[in-house]
This record gives C-alpha cells, structure tokens and sequence, in this order.
C-alpha cells in the first residue's frame, strides 16, 4: 500500500479513537490495539518525515521543551464571575443569592425581563482557566487567565492534552478562540499518584495546584499523560451570532470539544434551584472537583442586554458550595513537634476521599480546640473538612451511643520527641490557647529536623536533595544536629546513609556547598526568625543590605522598613538577642556561608527557578566562573541531569551528562549560548 495512504488511515483512525476514548468514553479498540496503531504510524513517520501529517496525534506529544515562559495576550478580556454563595439553612434561606441574582436581572431589564428566564447551569469546575486560540480551524495557541488580560502561553502543553481538539471540522467559524477548564480527572490523578509513590516521587496534594503546576512545566513530555482534560464552557472571539448559550455549547460539542455532559437547561428559578442543590449532591461522585455551580442567563440578547458590572458579565454567577465534608473514625492523636518546638495535635484519621482527595490526617489546631471545642476521644466518628488548598480539619464528633465511656485524650507531658517536659506560654493573642512547646532547642530531634529542612527549602537555601527523608537520616545518624552542621557532612559520611550512592553524595556536597553564596534575603529566610517569610526577607535585606546591619537594627531602625511592623520587629531584635541564634550565624559564617546582600537580580530573567547542569570544559570559562555568573543571574547549578534539568551546558570532551541530556530531551547550551542568555538576562 501507498505510504501515503496509509499514514492518512492511521491518523484519520488514531484520532478517530482517541475522540471515542476521551470525550465519548467509548472506546472501540483497546489500549494495546491503539498502541500497536500508533507505534505503526511512528515507524512510518520516522521513515517518511516529508509524509507526515500536521494533526498526527504522534506531534502532540512531542514537541520540544521550550526555554522560558512567555506572555499570552488576549484579543478579548477573560472576565470573572460574580459570586453568590450557599446560606445555612434554617436561619438563612440557603438560596437566597439565587433569587437576589433573578431579581437584578428583572431590574436591569425593566420591561424587557421575560415572563420566565431560561438558564443553563453549569458545575464550576475549579481547575485551571485556558483559552484556546484556532486560526484557520488550526489550533495555533493556548494561554492561562493570568490577570485576564495577559497570561501565560503553555501551547506546548496544551497540545498533549487528547480532548483538545488540534484541528477542527469545516462547520467551524476559521477564527475561533474558546474558553474553559484544564483539570485533572481524579482517577487518573490517584492513579499516577499511586505511580509516583511506586516510584519514590513525592505524590500530588491537590489536583487543582498541580493542574498548574504541569501546565507550566517548560517541557511537554512531563505532560504528555498526564489525566488532564478540557472542557469548553464560554467563547472569546466568536465571528458568528450564535442565539443561546445552550446552542453554543452544542456547537462546541460539534466542533469536537467536550462539553460537561451534566450541563443542564433550566426553564425558571425553581428548576435553577432543583439543578444547584442536585449537583452539589453529584459533587461526590464525579470524577472532577467542582467548588458550586455557575448559572448563565441563556438568551444571547438578554446576555447583550444585561450587560457587565465592572469586571462581571451580569448574566451569570457562581453559586458556590460550601468546602466538602466527610465523616471518618479518629484512630489517633499523633502530637507533631514543629521547628520552633510549637507542639500541635495531628489526628491520624481512617483514610477517607473529601472531594477528590483521600485524606488521612487532619489538624486539631491546639489543646483548647481539641479538648475543649470538640471534646475528642479516640475512636469518635468525627466529620472533617477540606477548604481549597488549607490543611483539612476536624470539626466535630459525632453524637454516638456510648461516646462518653471512651477516654477523653490528653496532651502530652513531655515533648514525644526527645522527652522534654513541656512548656505552657500564655499566647497573648488569646488566652484561652495556650502554646505548649519543647523547650529543648538543642536536643530535640524534632525541632532540629524541622530547623535543618526548613534551612534547606525551596524558598530558603533551596539545597537540593535534602528533603525530609535525608534530614531524618542525617539527624538520627547524629551527623547534623544543626543546620551549619550541614556544611562540615563529607562524600564519606553521605555514602553510608541508606539509598545513597557515590554520586548522590557527591551531588549532595555540591549542593550544600553552592548554597553558601545564597543571597541575604533567602539566608535570612533560612534562619527561621520568626515571623519573617519570603517578602519581609526581601524587604530586610534590600533595606539594610547586609547580615550585620540586620543584627544591629534597633525595633524603631528596624520599624523603619515599609511593611515592617511592631510585632516583626521586635520578633526580629529578639532572635538576634538571643545567643544560641547568633552562635549559629557565626558557625555558619565559619563555615563559608556568606549572606551576601547588595543588588537582588529581577524575577522574571530567563534564569530564575532554572536549573543547569555544566559538563566538559568550556572554551573561555572556568566551571566557577559559569556557575557564578548562572547563580548571579538567579539560576541554580546542580551536579547531575534529570528530568528536573533545564538546561546542560556542554563543553568540550563532555561525557555522561550530555548523553543523559540528550535521552530525557533536555535542551543543551554551547558556551556562546549561554553567554547570549546572560546578556539578555542582565
Ligand atoms: S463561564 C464571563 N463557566 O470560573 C465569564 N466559567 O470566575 C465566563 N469557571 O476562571 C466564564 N467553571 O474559567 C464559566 N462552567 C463554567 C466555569 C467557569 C469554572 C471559571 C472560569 C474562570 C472563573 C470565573
């Protein structure tokens, strides 16, 4: 047969089942049918490149990673949604907003308000806004919601996802931009969670965050598979007059985007009433998270005639439910000692799905809340909570025969960690919570694993590699007891930790060692001064550009940065008067850590959050001098490739790492590249 013919076949029919599979849910073949299709047109592909079809579905995994992020600009403002939520019953009537909602419209359209309002309600689904750019019936570009008017172009990834379609029918207007929903489907999502476990990677909290976070991934290959759909719910650039949105959600559907099935006409307030309290009890089961329901006035001249409030189309709201419960046995109390030795009860709870995520711990905030708020004891049913991206919590127990007979539970007397007796610090914000904390600073294990990964995170001396399980290992091998202990560990002592190969530690020293020129405002992050986070860091250290000025400042020196206040201040002046901390720095500066201050470099440059990795020698630079200048230019400089790599760059007689480059697809740089990426960086 005719290549060329052939090849047609296969993409007309791969496309063909990838439609059936992903928005019909009805596949034809199976997954190894569809396999076999699609390595099939690979080989034919590879054999005949001048052969290949734009839309083949092998294009859609595999373009290459792209070097930085850029601005989406859109053509028509992406508006956001006015919001109602749902009252508590019986004081409140629980839909009030919906009936304040018609009434504005009855309002606004005077004698134009029909008799009764047709509507369309919708699940709003809370993953992440996309809209999607078609030119010629081609799908060109894709970018997020950003501020509405600018957000962020991720067409590499958008290409990976199967439900969006790449090329559209005739029927289609040729220019078109639609809008929607990216997120996870929440099987799909455990399921790759359960592989990642498997795996030794760390697992994904929250489908929404991690939504995200892939479709900002620089390379789509870390997409590509990932459960993520799109579903089209409103259009940006529409050349044609379309009556209803009912109709052009039909329209969608035809056009090949998936529409949410549960989408649901409605004739009348009532019906938008029955639709609304129906799918937040559906909300369980879907296979989606939504956070309420979206009602939509249907009529396009009505919609035209109503008009927009400030940032809001008036014919539509969000009707928002109120965060997902679920009821599950407490099993424990497990009471976690945290890095300031702030001791807090855990519940440990029978793992139990609250919308969308199995959850098996839940914070009970603090003694009060647990025994006198809620009255705990082991084995209650208790009813948890999950809101957004917050830590779950508990909110009552169950009323249940024989609750009383079982033992209330009682706070520790000791630390659980290192057996300290306990403290009780009045809080001065409230009284009734009083703090209970370790006072052990120095040998509590505990507080020493929260202060050493604490030193070492992302937002602080961001060291790669010491993550929770090498600091428990670290610290129980009594390696590193604090954090400028980090900086005496060697190659030899790193090699006999469990699952640590030679080069892990010798990656791991490099690390380390880099992180001793981490500038001013994240190595005062590190410290852990209370009360002190990333922006006030910032504002320090630009502020009196050096370690020693910091230390110095007096509270109303230190009151005189903006957005410095009392509390911080005196929070600040006090870990400095304190002098185990200030012990601490002088080790740590013994050591070779710096605190540099001076001028912080711009976020935002080609460099920062990237990652590179050098290998073989460069014509003109030292290793030193290109990692120097990466680092000033606020890229990062780790030992060996990965997919997490962004960048290798290569010189001469460069060995292993370029191969390991080349097989996981990461970009590589010659010298004269990355002397041109810094120029543009500066
Ligand atoms: S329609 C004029 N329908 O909610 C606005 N938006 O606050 C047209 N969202 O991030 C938007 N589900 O992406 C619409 N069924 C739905 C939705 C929905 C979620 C998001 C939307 C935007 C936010 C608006």
């Amino acid at each position: 047969m005719d290549v060329r013919v052939r090849i047609n076949e296969l993409v007309d029919a791969l496309i063909r089942h990838n439609r059936l599979y992903h928005q019909q849910n009805e596949p034809e073949i199976s997954d190894w049918e569809y396999d076999a299709l699609f390595r099939e047109l690979e080989t034919l592909e590879a054999v005949h490149p001048e052969q290949a079809r734009e839309d083949s579905p092998t294009k859609q995994v595999g373009s290459a990673p792209i070097a930085e992020l850029v601005p989406f600009v859109r053509e028509i403002p992406m508006l956001s949604l006015q919001n109602g939520y749902k009252r508590e019953p019986p004081e409140e009537d629980p839909w009030i907003d919906l009936r304040d909602f018609e009434e504005r419209l009855r309002r606004v359209l005077g004698e134009e308000a029909p008799a009764v309002f047709q509507y369309v309600v919708e699940p709003k689904l809370d993953g992440l806004a996309m809209e999607l750019v078609y030119e010629d019936r081609r799908f060109v570009r894709g970018g997020t919601r950003g501020d509405g008017v600018t957000g962020e172009d991720v067409t590499h990834n958008l290409r990976t996802i199967p439900s969006i379609p790449k090329v559209l029918p005739p029927s289609a207007p040729t220019r078109l931009t639609v809008r929607g929903e990216v997120l996870f489907d929440l099987p799909g999502f455990e399921k790759m969670n359960s592989a990642r476990e498997a795996a030794g990677e760390r697992r994904f909290e929250n489908p929404r965050n991690s939504a995200a976070g892939t479709m900002r991934q620089l390379d789509p290959k870390s997409v590509a598979g990932r459960p993520l759909h799109f579903y089209a719910h409103s259009a940006g650039v529409l050349p044609e007059r379309v009556p209803s949105h009912h109709e052009l959600l039909n329209r969608f559907a035809a056009w090949g985007f998936t529409v949410n099935p549960i989408n649901r006409r409605c004739t009348g307030l009532d019906e938008v009433i029955a639709a609304v309290a129906d799918l937040e009890r559906l909300r369980v089961d879907l296979p989606y998270e939504i956070d309420g329901a979206v009602v939509k006035v249907d009529s396009t001249a009505q919609q035209d005639a109503l008009g927009f409030v400030t940032r809001s189309p008036r014919w539509a709201l969000a009707f928002k439910y109120p965060p997902p419960t679920a009821q599950t046995r407490l099993e424990s109390v497990l009471f976690s000692v945290g890095r300031t030795g702030a001791v807090t009860p855990v519940a440990n709870l029978a793992p139990v799905r609250v919308g969308g995520v199995t959850v098996r711990n839940a914070t009970l905030h603090n003694e009060h809340q647990m025994t006198r708020v809620l009255g705990l004891r082991v084995g209650d049913l208790v009813e948890i909570r999950r809101a957004g991206d917050v830590i779950p919590e508990v909110l009552r127990a169950v009323d249940e025969p024989g609750r009383a007979d079982r033992p209330p539970i009682a706070y520790p007397e000791t630390c659980p960690q290192c057996g300290a007796h306990l403290v009780r610090e009045p809080n001065p914000d409230d009284l009734d919570k009083v703090l209970i904390r370790c006072p052990d600073k120095l040998s509590c294990s505990a507080q020493a694993r929260g202060a050493i990964r604490h030193f070492a995170s992302r937002l602080a001396m961001d060291i790669e590699g010491v993550g929770e399980k090498i600091v428990d290992q670290l610290v129980t091998h009594g390696l590193v007891r604090r954090p400028s202990d980090l900086y005496a560990l060697t190659k030899d002592q790193l090699v006999n930790l469990e699952r640590m190969g030679e080069l892990s530690a010798t990656n791991l020293v490099s690390a380390i060692e880099a992180s001793k020129a981490r500038p001013l405002d994240r190595a005062l992050m590190a410290l852990g001064v209370p009360m002190v986070g990333e922006s006030t860091a910032r504002d320090l250290a630009r502020y009196f550009g050096s370690l020693d000025a910091i230390m110095g400042a007096t509270v109303p020196e230190l009151t005189g940065v903006p957005g410095v206040g009392d509390n911080v201040a005196q929070a600040v002046r006090a870990f400095f008067d304190e002098p185990g901390n200030v012990e601490e720095i002088e080790r740590l500066r013994a050591r070779g850590v710096q605190f540099p201050g001076g001028a912080r470099v711009a976020n935002g440059t080609a460099f920062v959050g990237k990652t590179f990795v050098l290998t073989g020698t460069l014509p003109t630079l030292s290793r030193d001098a290109a990692k120097a200048r990466i680092e000033a230019a606020g890229g990062k400089v780790t030992g060996s490739v990965s997919k997490k790599t962004d960048y290798v760059v290569v010189g001469a007689d460069a060995g292993s790492k370029l191969e390991k480059a080349v097989e996981l697809g990461v970009p590589t740089l010659d010298e004269g590249a990355l002397l041109a990426l810094l120029e543009g960086a500066s």
